[in-house]
């Protein structure tokens, strides 16, 4: 079943003058239960693209489905309801509350869905225990380092078991040995959790841990990988796509 369907999605920006296209006649689908990766060089489109297919902008054309219902013409209320439900965001600034702790920044999409305080310190602990940072909670995220910030993000992106995480260059800020931590909590939230990812970066190794990678170039699809064998042939094949695609 694809959970996340694009159908000839267009974006332009600016004015009718210097009108700007960002991203050209983009379809694409994202099965239910896929770690899925858009790779491409800088300015090509990725963060404007996966902002589209998570709600968080509207394309200028074309249609998002999730489980088969169109969601791109929602209002707001239904909007927040779905990315509050159903959709999980780690962006690459994090977008932690700097006055909260790391327990209630993990905590707040339970909070804003209005669960009860036991079953948010339950699903806080669980979370937190998965990612390793149960030490942290007390924290501000200027007293923690970036990856534990990153990782904090991800708990946060994860604590109201969302059906789908948004993931733009979540490991941009975090040295090899976070990175990999964090590749690795990804890779088990999707095995156990069965939660979709979809995954934005220019970093082959970051993307050989997807199952499936789409490339753009010039704001449209230009290939499209499929891990076969393991993690590491698979990394050789997107950087030997990158050489391809060139731009980088
Ligand atoms: N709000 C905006 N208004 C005008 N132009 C924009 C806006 N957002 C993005 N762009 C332009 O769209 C193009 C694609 O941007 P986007 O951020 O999607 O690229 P990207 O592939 O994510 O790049 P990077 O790898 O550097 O993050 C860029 O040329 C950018 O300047
Ligand atoms: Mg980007």
């Amino acid at each position: 079943m694809n959970i996340l369907t694009g159908e000839h999605l267009l974006k332009f920006y600016g004015g009718t003058q210097e009108r700007q296209q960002i991203i050209n006649n983009i379809s694409l689908q994202v099965a239910s239960g896929e770690f899925f990766g858009i790779m491409g060089p800088s300015g090509a489109g990725k963060t404007t693209l996966l902002k589209i297919l998570s709600t968080m902008e509207r394309p200028s054309a074309g249609y998002v489905y999730f489980k088969g219902q169109e969601i791109t013409n929602l209002k707001e209320p239904q909007l927040n309801y779905l990315r509050n439900q159903s959709f999980g965001f780690i962006f690459q600034d994090f977008n932690l509350i700097s006055s909260l702790n790391v327990q209630d920044n993990i905590a707040l999409p339970l909070v804003i869905a209005k669960k009860s305080s036991s079953e948010i310190s339950r699903r806080v602990e669980e979370v937190a225990r998965l990612l390793g940072i149960q030490q942290l909670l007390t924290f501000l995220p200027e007293q923690i380092s970036i990856g534990q910030r990153q990782r904090v993000a991800a708990a946060r992106a994860m604590i109201n078991r969302p059906e789908i995480i948004f993931a733009d260059e979540p490991t941009g800020s975090l040295d090899s040995r976070n990175a990999t931590e964090l590749l690795q909590y990804l890779t088990k939230i999707n095995q156990e959790e069965g939660t979709t990812i979809i995954l934005v970066t220019h970093d082959p190794f970051t993307a050989s841990y997807c199952q499936r990678i789409m490339f753009i170039k010039d704001h449209g699809i230009f290939a499209e990988l499929i891990r076969a064998g393991t993690r590491q042939e698979f990394f050789k094949k997107v950087i030997q796509m990158q050489a391809a695609i060139g731009g980088e």
